[in-house]
């Protein structure tokens, strides 16, 4: 009887995220099938012109999980997710440059330069990093209280549920289009190539051709 190797599966954010990727796959000799860069497609596990490779298309803040559990063994992630989980079964050996963003609290324009506020000892902060934003302002001396919200904490504070937000900021595009301001950067985001711990031992020579390859295609 043939011994069958299992596929090694690699755990990719959808979004915008996806552009940005397809240059770096392509210096890598990663060829997804075509639906894998089709965000209408409802597929969500991919073939490429690997034998052996297979991608799968899940949330942001999914990836490191699916890595965590070895139901993927290599996946994109963004620093923003893994600073707010900090997984001890993952090993991040690359920064693949991309995804780069940061990470910063904002106001409302008339809310952004009141001093006063950050002087009292409680604040309530909406954010999809409650983690991350606890651990900022703890280290100012002020205990947040975050509410966590998925998307759109751009509204909470014109809608009276808090007066600061903590959320990934880009362009600014959106901030402004929602009448914020940045008021503090906590971080520069950029994506990681991370390995599951086991797996990086258990399909070393596979994985460490995969991570040689990618460190080569950031380098170019
Ligand atoms: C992110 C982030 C902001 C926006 C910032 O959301 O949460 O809302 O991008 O980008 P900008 O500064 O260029 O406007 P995303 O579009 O990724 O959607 P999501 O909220 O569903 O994650």
């Amino acid at each position: 009887m043939t011994k069958t190797t299992k596929p090694l599966v690699i755990s990719i954010p959808k979004g915008r995220i996806l552009e940005e990727i397809s240059p770096l796959f392509k210096k890598v000799g990663l060829i997804p099938e075509k639906a894998f860069f089709d965000e209408s497609s409802r597929k969500l596990r991919f073939s490429t012109n690997q034998k052996n490779v297979e991608l799968i298309r899940v949330r942001s803040f999914d990836v490191p999980t699916f890595v965590a559990f070895g139901a993927a063994q290599i996946g994109i992630a963004g620093s923003d997710v893994l600073n707010e989980f900090d997984y001890p079964d993952l090993y991040t050996p690359v920064d693949l440059n991309v995804g780069k963003c940061r990470m910063s609290v904002a106001a409302p324009a008339e809310w952004a330069k009141d001093k006063e506020f950050l002087r009292q000892s409680h604040i309530r902060v909406a954010t999809k990093y409650p983690n991350t934003t606890k651990r900022y302002f703890a280290a100012q001396g002020i205990q947040a209280e975050c509410i966590k919200l998925n998307g759109a904490l751009e509204l909470a504070p014109t809608l009276g549920l808090c007066r600061r937000i903590v959320d990934l900021v880009s362009s600014g595009a959106t901030l402004k289009a929602n009448g914020l301001e940045e008021t503090d950067v906590i971080a520069q985001v950029s994506s990681r190539l991370i390995v599951n711990r086991v797996a990086f031992k258990t399909r070393s020579k596979e994985i460490n051709a995969w991570i040689k390859a990618f460190q080569k295609a950031v380098e170019a």
